[in-house]
């Protein structure tokens, strides 16, 4: 790992497009992996733990720990996206099931024994999560000092405009909003810089199925075959001739900034409505009587909003990152 890595943990509900943003950040040597954890999102939590068991032994990082974490939302019922990800969460490309195992902690424990570990020796951990914030609400409602240790956190997750799993609401908010609120919430209180790469940004950055074909000749069972299966199954799926790299953007963005159109805006989670509970009301007015006269005040939270993306640039960061990291596990 070159000193000048930049230390991570993923937060995931693998998935698909999870295990496409494991990938990247398994095999790129300017990150420093130090912690996967999961969450009941995509799939139920012990298919998740197993997808990124999977999805390490496959990029050859047995040496990264991998938590379970929340089976459920805090609120709401958990919903799962099989129909996206397939049955396994994972595309159901057959893959062989990891000898990998989990780290005895709770992810959550994880989580913190990560972040204070970093704060001790004088470091901080970027926190890329591509899924329900249910992990990370807990981990910043329980465990406050672990903040200390982080940089930022690299949020996957709501919309600008439309949503997906409704109309309104991006699919990890909507799984659980409260969580999102709270981590909002907690992320001000503790100044924790937050990058929202939201449903506005996350579809641009897209494989072809030829270039799926190339990763997946490199054989081997390593993380180029299965980052070409993963696209290969997306594209069959939805019938396209390519496919999005979907959370795996969020860890570009983290490799890559000055890839994102931002800007820091105010927003809240909706967490009354019917129709648009879970959605992002990100604020984009600009005129200062619009706001002063709101009642309902400005929101306390500001974050950065991911609003375009130079796609063909993460898309080639993706592909050329795992193709050149060897073909086996
Ligand atoms: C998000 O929801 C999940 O289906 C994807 O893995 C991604 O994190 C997109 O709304
Ligand atoms: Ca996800």
């Amino acid at each position: 790992m070159p000193p000048t890595a930049r230390p991570v943990v993923l937060d995931v509900d693998t998935g698909v497009d999870d295990a496409c943003a494991l990938l990247l950040a398994a095999t790129h040597a300017g990150l420093d992996l130090r912690a996967v954890t999961c969450v009941g999102g995509n799939a139920p939590v012990d298919d998740v733990v197993r997808n990124t068991l999977t999805v390490l032994q496959a990029a050859g990082r047995s040496d990264v720990p991998v938590a379970r974490g929340a089976e459920r939302p805090l609120l709401e019922h958990p919903r799962d996206a099989r129909h996206v990800h397939g049955e396994d969460g994972m595309g159901d490309i057959g893959w062989p099931a990891p000898t990998l195992r989990p780290d005895p902690r709770h992810a959550v424990e994880l989580l913190r024994d990560t972040c204070i570990a970093a704060a001790e020796a004088g470091e901080t951990v970027t926190l890329v999560t591509t899924a329900p914030l249910t992990n990370i609400a807990l981990l910043l409602r329980t465990y406050p000092a672990a903040a200390r240790g982080i940089a930022e956190v690299v949020f996957m997750g709501g919309a600008v405009q439309t949503g997906n799993a409704t109309a309104s609401a991006e699919f990890n908010v909507f799984h659980d909003p409260e969580a999102a609120a709270i981590v909002l919430d907690a992320a001000a209180q503790l100044a924790i810089p937050v990058t929202m790469y939201g449903l506005d940004v996350f579809y641009d950055p897209v494989v072809a199925t030829a270039e799926a074909d190339e990763l997946v000749a490199v054989g081997g069972r390593g993380a180029a075959e299965l980052a070409g299966r993963l696209i290969q199954f997306q594209c069959e799926r939805f019938g396209r001739d390519a496919a999005t790299i979907g959370d795996a953007g969020a860890v570009c963005a983290v490799l890559e900034p000055e890839g994102l159109t931002t800007q820091v805006l105010p927003i809240r989670v909706e967490l009354a409505g019917h129709w648009s509970r879970g959605r992002t009301i990100v604020d984009r007015r600009d005129w200062s009587g619009d706001l002063s006269h709101d009642p309902h005040g400005e929101p306390p939270v500001r974050v950065r909003v991911a609003l375009g993306v130079d796609h063909q640039r993460y898309s080639a960061l993706w592909r050329d990152t795992i193709l050149g990291s060897g073909g086996t596990s």
